[in-house]
């Protein structure tokens, strides 16, 4: 799994295969460039949605309920996900929590939405943590995390993130359950794993956690062809004649 937030990126990673596009609310960081994943709208992720689910021809794509458009209560929840399903043509939605959303997860399951869980680190709660180090180190957490991903799956999630916990950690909730794992930090015994696109193509500049493998540095290859760009204009160098009508 990927993210991706726009048509023609999700173009790219659909033709090389990927299997799940995710619309995350991390469009939040590197789109809009907000500090946090809160920020973001429903409105604005049912956008982002539109243009990969056009772009789509065999990966599916899921999306994220963004912040405050499910907590509440699980009638709000529904409907947000209704939205998403109905506005965008997306195939799943993915929320944050466990236990504390299981009512919002039974309604929209109930519905007939398919959900990704998403466990571990869950950026949504950045103030409640305070950090974004990794989760579930501790005896208690873990065992929560545990109980969580369990509940999950027995309302009948598909698959479940899980974000930046310990590698053993993961591979035995992995173990534990029927449904897939998806890791993001959080080691190579999940099921499956999912990066940031903008983090993993070297576009985010200065965001370098241990667990991200950057398979190209495109800050660096962008800014260099961009000043090359604007050198070739002032030298006068580009157009050339056969660039010209
Ligand atoms: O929003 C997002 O990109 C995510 C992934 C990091 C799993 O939730």
């Amino acid at each position: 799994m990927l993210t991706a937030y726009d048509f023609s990126m999700a173009r790219m990673l659909d033709e090389a295969g990927i299997d799940i596009l995710l619309v995350g609310d991390s469009a939040s960081n590197v789109m809009a460039g907000h500090e946090t994943t809160l920020p973001i709208t429903l409105d604005q992720m049912i956008y982002h949605a539109q243009s990969v689910v056009r772009a789509a021809k065999r990966a599916m794509v899921v999306v994220d309920l963004p912040f405050g458009s499910y907590q509440s209560n699980s009638e709000i929840a529904l409907s947000s996900a209704i939205r998403i399903m109905k506005e965008s043509g997306a195939h799943a939605v993915k929320l944050e929590g466990g236990l504390e959303v299981e009512k919002s997860i039974k309604k929209i399951l109930m519905a007939g939405i398919p959900v990704m869980g998403h466990l571990g680190l869950t950026p949504q709660s950045i103030y409640k943590f305070g950090t974004y180090s990794v989760r579930a180190k501790e005896e208690e957490e873990a065992l929560k995390l545990e109980e969580d991903a369990h509940l999950l799956q027995s309302l009948g999630c598909f698959s479940l993130v899980l974000e930046k916990i310990p590698a053993t950690l993961a591979q035995k909730v992995s173990e534990s359950l029927e449904i897939p794992t998806i890791g993001i930090g959080a080691g190579v015994h999940t099921d499956g794993q999912v990066l940031v696109t903008h983090d993993m193509l070297g576009i985010t500049k200065d965001f370098k956690p241990r667990f991200l493998r950057r398979y190209l540095e495109l800050f660096d290859e962008i800014g260099q062809a961009t000043r090359q760009y604007i050198s070739d204009v002032k030298a006068k160098e580009f157009p050339n004649d056969q660039e010209q009508y």
